[in-house]
Formats: structure tokens, sequence, C-alpha cells
């Protein structure tokens, strides 16, 4: 299981290095790697905290919230994977669903900056999900399909093992309407039975994570469910209590079940 804690455009350099440094004093021993997926220049901030902690990687890792495709070049305000690689980032999330509707990522995009991450040593944390409206429509499954078959055409078999799938319905993101676990696990045994079927049997040790008005109040609901691994939260990530108390959630139910 993992907890990915998505800052968003949230904390400054200095806020980022507090939180870590109060966070890792508090944080119990547990399987559940925290991941926090800081803005671009807070990276640094917590690339430090997070030595100073001395956890290590698999307690406490970091990514960054987006990338480019390009190794380097006139691409102005843009950012690549090895310039993530040298602070230390291990991963990057790419396709959220902010990117896509306000930036106008398109799943071609997407797909090219997630075989990028993985031929340059980060792992992604690609991000899928339906709008309310394909949801009313009816249109779940053909709208996981698509940007699952398209954002991961580029991989190979092997390659499959260094993703992270995010299921984030946009309809539940930042609006405090979670999905119920009955829905969650719906969709993520559909991800699951999808991704089956483009890499085999690698398709069982794929991290899917869910991710919309995550708190620690519905955290352990959800991952009790047999196709959630994990969590990818926004707003409740933001404070240290609050990660402590997901992290605490999360820890629970992987002991309780053996989980990816
Ligand atoms: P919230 O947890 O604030 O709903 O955000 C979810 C999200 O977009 C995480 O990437």
């Amino acid at each position: 299981m993992l907890l990915c804690a998505n800052w968003k455009m949230n904390l400054s350099a200095k806020e980022a290095a507090e939180f870590i440094n109060t966070y890792a004093r508090s944080l119990v021993p547990s399987s559940v790697p925290t991941v926090i997926l800081a803005p671009f220049t807070a990276i640094p901030a917590v690339a430090e905290a997070v030595k100073t902690s001395a956890l290590p990687r698999e307690r406490l890792a970091f990514g960054a919230q987006n990338l480019y495709f390009e190794s380097f070049g006139a691409f102005t305000g843009e950012v690549s994977a090895t310039m993530l690689l040298e602070l230390g980032c291990q991963y990057a999330v790419c396709g959220h669903s902010e990117r896509r509707q306000i930036f106008g990522e398109t799943d071609e995009i997407v797909g090219k900056k997630v075989i990028r991450c993985v031929e340059t040593g980060l792992t992604p944390i690609f991000c899928i999900g339906e709008t309310l409206d394909e949801r009313k429509a009816g249109n779940v499954e053909i709208v996981l399909k698509r940007q699952l078959d398209v954002g991961l055409s580029r991989l190979t078999e092997d390659q499959f093992s260094k993703l992270v799938v995010a299921y984030e319905p946009v309809w539940a993101i930042g609006t405090g309407v979670v999905a119920t676990p009955e829905q969650a696990q719906d969709a993520h045994h559909f991800i699951r039975h999808r991704l089956k079927a483009m890499c085999g049997e690698t398709a069982k040790r794929i991290h899917v994570l869910y991710g919309g008005s995550v708190n620690p109040q519905n955290v352990e609901s959800l991952m009790g469910q047999p196709d959630i691994d994990g969590a990818l939260v926004g707003g409740a990530s933001l404070k240290v209590d609050s990660l402590l108390a997901l992290h605490s959630g999360c820890s629970k139910v992987n002991t309780a079940k053996l989980k990816r």
C-alpha cells in the first residue's frame, strides 16, 4: 500500500520543510510508505528535510506533480524527468485531472509523460477518472478504457511493473463527495481487469490508488477494498495531523489484510 500526498499549488519551500520535519518525527513504523508530491519550488527543501529525517525511502519518499516529456530544449516553463531525478525525486504524477482539464493535457500527452518517466527511472503516478457527466451517461468504463489504452500504449509488458495508477473520479476531487467504497472498488476492479489484458500477471503487482475527497474518517473503508492499494490525497494531506491520521488508517488496513 502507498499513501501519496498531492499538495497541489500549496506550501512554500519553508512551510514544506517544517511540515516534513514534524511529520517525520511523529511517523510510527509501518510498512506503508508516504510519498510527498510537492510543488517544484519546494522539492529541494523536501529533499533536504527527508535526508535530515534519516528515514529510509521505503518510509518517506517524494516526487513531483508534473513533468514535460522532452529531455531538454526550448520549452519555456517546463521541467524534465532528469531534472527531477537530480533532486532525488522517485515519483511524478502524470495526467492529473487538473492538468487535463485546466491545462489541456490529452491522453496522448499524458502517455508520453508516462513513458518518459519509466525510461528515466521515475515512477509515474498515472491518473485517470471520469467526470460527473460521463458517469451519469453510463460511460465510466468507456472513459477508463480509453485513458488506460492511450496513456499506457507506449509501455512494454515489463515496464508495467514500474507503474502506479490512480483512479480519481473528477466529481470526487476537492468536493467532499467521496466515491462509496463499492463505487471505487467497481472502478478499480475494472482497471485491474484492463491492466491484466495489457500486461498479464504483472497487473496483480501494480498499485492502483484511489483519490478524491479521501480523509481520515473514510480512508479505512476505502483502503479495505480488495483492488484499492493506496490513496492519493489532496486537501487532507496539507496538515501534518491529518496526514498522520491517514497514514495510521492505511497502516491498520495493511496489517489486517495482505495488500500489494
Ligand atoms: P482531494 O483529496 O482534495 O479531493 O484531491 C484529490 C486529488 O486530486 C489528489 O490528487
